[in-house]
């Protein structure tokens, strides 16, 4: 078998530590028994131990790095030279200790890690690297001469990605190390592409929980308004219109008087219930409570509001024309808070399989980076989206063009109707 720098790595192999020693046969230009390693660098440690770290040239590529830790002097230098033949930065740790620092310290991308150490062994050493959250992720391959399946299994169960019996074919060692580190290079991309989408899920959720909090707000001020507008409004005018029918017998109190009184009540009312509900939707349908919406708004602000709807809109599911007619609702009411517009067009159009409802103006503009800001908008999208619809904002300058679309699933209009004779 042809290994790289090594021929083969083969024998018997007697054990150290009380089993005989390793017989490898290597060639004799290549030897690897000498002093002096042409790979080698010494790089004196800060506490100036027999810390052995082994390195390419300086300015080389970053390549993988990886920590051989064995107390067999020779079996280091074997790996190491095989390792750093293939192009790989390899450090080197003669026991368990140095090895948790040394890893801990540069997070190699794989540990080669022999099983039969003293005083600690293999079997601890990994135990203590997965326990460290700093080294617990870097795979670990034993390099053992036990194939005993009871060894190996133990080896795995503590977190070893595999193993590689002593003595070993040089090609079988890189091809494992090798997909080993491709391996870990995959956990790490996924990992880092879980992180990230757990940090966006996490943020999404602060934001939806700030957006329901303001949600309840919006909600308990649409009632104060909706209290206040029954107080300040009906109450006071019924009051005064009670007051002036108690004094009726005094001449300069008329029954004009009174009457114009009771409409203004009945304005007020009308105009509160038609923020609840507007009756125009569901006695006449969202045409005409489209045309009621732009009425309003232009007798309350100075904006020049239209409306033009293109086929007949009606009839409509209920609940389609009333989350259309809430849609241009809030649009009108953006129109007028955000937009600083001197016109607008609320253009309404429907087919078989659609309702469009844009709702268009000439003032500052704006686009989709606004959605979220505030809790109209949003919620908006969220109620059309759990129909099937959707809220864009179309490109437009100047000023504004949110467009709500519903799908109608094949539900004829009017004009199909007649069109159909039906
Ligand atoms: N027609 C518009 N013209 C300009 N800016 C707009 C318009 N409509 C919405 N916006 C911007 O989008 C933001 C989000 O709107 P919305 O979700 O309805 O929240 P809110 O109205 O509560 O602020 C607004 O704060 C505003 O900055
Ligand atoms: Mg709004």
């Amino acid at each position: 078998m042809q290994g790289p720098g090594v021929d083969a790595v083969s024998g018997a192999a007697a054990r150290r530590h009380g089993r005989g020693t390793q017989a490898w046969r290597m060639p004799a230009e290549r030897s690897i028994m000498g002093d002096q390693l042409p790979y080698e660098r010494r790089l004196a440690s800060p506490r100036g131990d027999a810390t052995r770290t082994t390195t390419v040239p300086d300015g080389a590529a970053r390549q993988d790095a990886i920590l051989v830790v064995d107390d067999d002097l020779l079996m280091l230098r074997l790996v190491g030279s095989l390792l750093v033949e293939r192009g790989l930065r390899v450090h080197t740790a003669t026991g368990s200790s140095e090895a948790l620092r040394i890893a801990a310290a540069i997070r190699p991308d794989l540990i080669l890690l022999d099983l039969h150490m003293e005083p600690c062994d293999g079997f601890a050493t990994c135990a203590l690297l997965k326990s460290n959250p700093v080294t617990a992720a870097i795979p670990v391959i034993f390099l053992t001469a036990d194939t005993d399946h009871a060894a190996v299994v133990h080896g795995l169960t503590l977190g070893a990605v595999d193993y590689v019996a002593k003595p070993f074919a040089p090609a079988v060692l890189l091809a494992r190390v090798r997909s080993h580190l491709l391996l870990g290079r995959l956990t790490g991309g996924l990992r880092a592409e879980v992180a990230a989408r757990t940090a966006e899920l996490t943020a999404l959720n602060g934001r939806l929980k700030r957006l329901s909090a303001a949600a309840s707000l919006v909600e308990q001020r649409e009632r104060r308004q909706l209290a206040q507008g029954l107080h300040d409004g009906v109450i006071q005018t019924l009051a005064l219109a009670r007051a002036r029918i108690g004094a009726a017998t005094e001449p300069r109190v008329s029954l004009a008087e009174i009457d114009a009184t009771l409409e203004s009540a009945i304005a007020d009312l009308r105009s509160l219930i038609f923020d609840l509900s507007p009756p125009e939707l569901h006695l006449l349908g969202l045409d005409a409570a489209l045309a009621s919406l732009v009425e309003r708004t232009r007798r309350r602000f100075p904006v020049d509001l239209a409306l033009r709807v293109g086929g007949a809109l009606d009839p409509l599911p209920e609940e389609a024309a009333a989350l259309a007619f809430l849609g241009a609702r809030e649009l009108v009411a953006n129109l007028i808070r955000h937009a600083a517009a001197r016109s607008g067009l609320i253009l309404a159009e429907r087919d078989r399989d659609r309702l469009r409802v844009s709702v268009i103006d000439d003032g500052r503009g704006m686009d989709e980076s606004r959605i979220g800001r505030g809790f109209g908008l949003f919620s908006l999208r969220q109620r059309l989206e759990s129909f099937g619809g959707s809220l864009r904002v179309a490109p437009r300058a100047p000023g504004a063009c949110v467009v709500l679309t519903l799908p109608l699933a094949g539900q004829a209009s009017a004009t199909d109707q007649v069109r159909d004779g039906s």
